[in-house]
């Protein structure tokens, strides 16, 4: 999403910035090295990330890469098929009932509980049954990141009712959909057992140590241990027990203060006196004026399980509290795991969370494992190395005379508790993604305007260009490449922009197709990577960007660097979550928000002035959508 609040920095700490543009790239023949020797770490069972399949070898990457395109379609190479399902909407398949998509926005609070959220974006592949590797039938994940009122109600915003604020609430979250392959097509099962949706209202389990804190108590929840829904549900992630971690992301939004006081620990986190949201209104629980624990509530990270329909969702606070981009794992040769999250707003850090058990092949048994463990902070140091800075109660200076009462403050206050570790301050850290051999961990840096302007933080080694336009992509590697290490290496595996500029803050080293704004990431089981882009509606195909066409996804050689645009998306979207069956021959991409003009918000009257995908002249209004993407072959994807 690119609602202005992720440009506006909440930081006001002085946590020093690096001076010194050290030259620490990792050299081929150190990539090529650990390609070879890298033990491969297979999460669970049939898991499209983490089959185990590993295809590297010279067939890859054979297609033509397009060219920047303008056009309000999705375009894959020659030789690729994409197939639109489950746009915003259409029926998940649950038994409950299966209410019709209206095209003119007038379908009801409960028919959208029964429908397609909007604005999709992380997406997860569960083959079923559990533990088997299907590629014919699975579960999706997917999240439903934010509404634009102006398509999704027949009026936009003009009136303001509860009826409204139900439907917006009904239309973020989770939609957790069964689909099967049949022939050339995937289609939505319906109705399907498993076929559920979970929104801003679905009751939530709150675990883990903050858990019953009294900042998490409200005037309908007095033991804190009980949440009502989910929001803002941007990258995820997924457990090697096939279970689904959605990420809350811009939470702060949905929140105001109708007496115009915003207390300092919330203020930290960009809450602000008005929402565009507007729930508040109708709904006493989004203003913190009148309920002010509730804001604690969100901003978590939100574990699901697909595969059982009635569990209830688990929101998991050992992995602290902050505006959560993604949740990527790692597994460590304990079976301890780690957890990459990037907290994305200019400014904010980067941080990893470290299971303090093993997990076990008893599914069962894992039930709890993310309740317990540590969670980090980033600090990239000029010379090329990094340090995970506990926060931890007693430890970086988190103590009671500092200001933090217990382990629960820690997490409750998160941001606060990295700005006195001493956590490096990022370019807007978005989706990461692991190398399934390496180890090795990527994370976009998608742009950040600010860096270097007056009053703000200047360059560093880690965020070396001024008024970051386009973002960059960065690397690290564990200490003996084991994922709880307190130490790493680092380096910039790309600067985003076009190769030819002559500014060198614009200047990119792209080799092959460049990109700007570098958003979802994802490693395929063979180690090349996924890059997808989010550039703002307002500069899309305009000023620096003018060249780069409408939002797309290219893939990367990550040892030679070779990288090649695969798809672009239709007029006004962003192109976002990534994620192939295990036999690497289906993936599934989110096309979000396409036909969204520069305000973000949509007109009722003219909902297709910029777009009119994926339905064209015969739908009511553009829709975000869930993409199958095919070789007409039947070859890998990427072939
Ligand atoms: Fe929801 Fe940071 O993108
Ligand atoms: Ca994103
Ligand atoms: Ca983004």
């Amino acid at each position: 999403m690119s609602f202005a609040d992720d440009d506006t920095s909440s930081n006001p700490s002085n946590n020093p910035h690096l001076d010194n543009l050290g030259d620490v790239k990792f050299t081929r023949r150190e990539l090529l090295t650990a390609l070879a020797g890298a033990a491969a770490t297979l999460p669970f069972a049939g898991c499209a990330t983490t089959s185990g399949t590993r295809w590297l070898g010279p067939e890859r990457l054979g297609f033509t890469s397009i060219t920047p395109m303008t056009e309000d379609s999705v375009r894959v190479p020659q030789g690729y098929r994409a197939q639109v399902m489950y746009p915003w909407g259409d029926p998940t398949g649950s038994a409950l009932g299966a209410p019709p998509f209206r095209q003119d926005g007038s379908n009801s609070a409960a028919d959208q509980a029964l429908q397609s959220g909007m604005h999709h974006d992380a997406i997860e592949y569960y083959p079923l049954p559990l533990g088997s590797t299907s590629s014919e039938r699975g579960l999706l994940a997917i999240n439903h990141e934010y509404t634009d009122d102006g398509l999704l109600h027949a009026d936009g915003m003009r009136t303001w009712t509860p009826e409204k604020v139900a439907k917006s609430q009904n239309a973020h979250g989770v939609s957790i959909i069964e689909v099967t392959s049949q022939g050339e097509q995937w289609t939505v099962v319906n109705p399907s057992r498993f076929a559920r949706r979970i929104t801003a209202q679905t009751p939530m389990t709150i675990s883990g140590p903050a858990a019953g804190a009294a900042a998490m108590r409200t005037s309908y929840d007095s033991a804190g241990t009980l949440a009502r829904g989910t929001v803002n549900n941007c990258a995820g992630g997924i457990t090697p027990w096939g279970t689904y971690l959605t990420c809350e992301e811009n939470w702060n939004n949905y929140f105001a203060a109708s007496d115009g006081k915003i207390p300092e620990r919330l203020r930290r986190y960009g809450v602000s006196a008005k929402s565009g949201y507007r729930w508040h209104e109708h709904d006493g629980r989004f203003d913190v004026s009148k309920e002010p624990n509730e804001a604690n509530r969100f901003g978590w990270i939100v574990e699901i399980d697909p595969y059982e329909p009635a569990s209830r969702p688990v929101k998991r606070t050992a992995l602290g509290r902050f505006k959560h981009e993604g949740a990527m794992l790692a597994i460590g040769p304990d079976r301890r795991l780690a957890f990459y999250l990037g907290d994305d707003e200019v400014f904010e850090y980067v941080y990893k969370f470290v299971t303090r058990d093993a997990y076990s092949d008893d599914r069962a048994a894992n039930r709890n494992l993310l309740d317990n463990g540590t969670l980090y902070v980033a600090r990239f140091n000029a010379d090329g190395g990094g340090e995970w800075l506990p926060l931890v109660h007693g430890q970086s200076g988190l103590t009671k005379e500092n200001g933090f009462a217990d382990q629960a403050d820690i997490l409750v206050r998160t941001r606060e508790a990295a700005d006195r570790a001493g956590a490096t301050k990022m370019d807007r850290p978005e989706w990461g993604a692991v190398h399934p051999t390496t180890l090795e961990v990527y994370m976009t840096m998608t742009n950040n305007s600010l860096r270097g302007a007056a009053n703000r933080p200047g360059v560093d080694a880690a965020n070396p260009r001024a008024g970051n336009v386009f973002g960059h992509i960065i690397r690290w590697r564990e200490q003996g490449r084991d994922p709880k290490a307190t130490r790493f290496e680092w380096d910039i595996f790309a600067q985003a922009g076009d190769p030819e500029s002559s500014d060198a803050n614009k200047r990119g080293n792209i080799k092959g197709d460049w990109y700007g704004s570098p958003d979802g990431l994802w490693f395929d089981p063979s180690g090349y990577l996924w890059i997808q882009t989010d550039v703002s509606t307002n500069a899309l195909n305009r000023g620096d960007y003018k060249s780069m066409g409408n939002n797309m996804m290219a893939v990367a050689n990550v040892v030679t660097g070779e990288t090649k645009r695969f798809l672009t998306g239709p007029n006004g979207c962003e192109v976002t979550g990534c994620v192939m069956t295990p036999d690497g021959r289906t993936m599934f991409i989110n096309i979000q928000h396409p036909g969204e003009p520069a305000g973000d918000r949509s007109d009722p009257d003219k909902p297709k002035a910029f777009g009119q995908w994926p339905d064209g002249p015969s739908g009511g209004r553009p829709r975000s959508a869930t993409v199958a993407i095919r070789k007409a072959d039947g070859g890998r994807i990427g072939t």
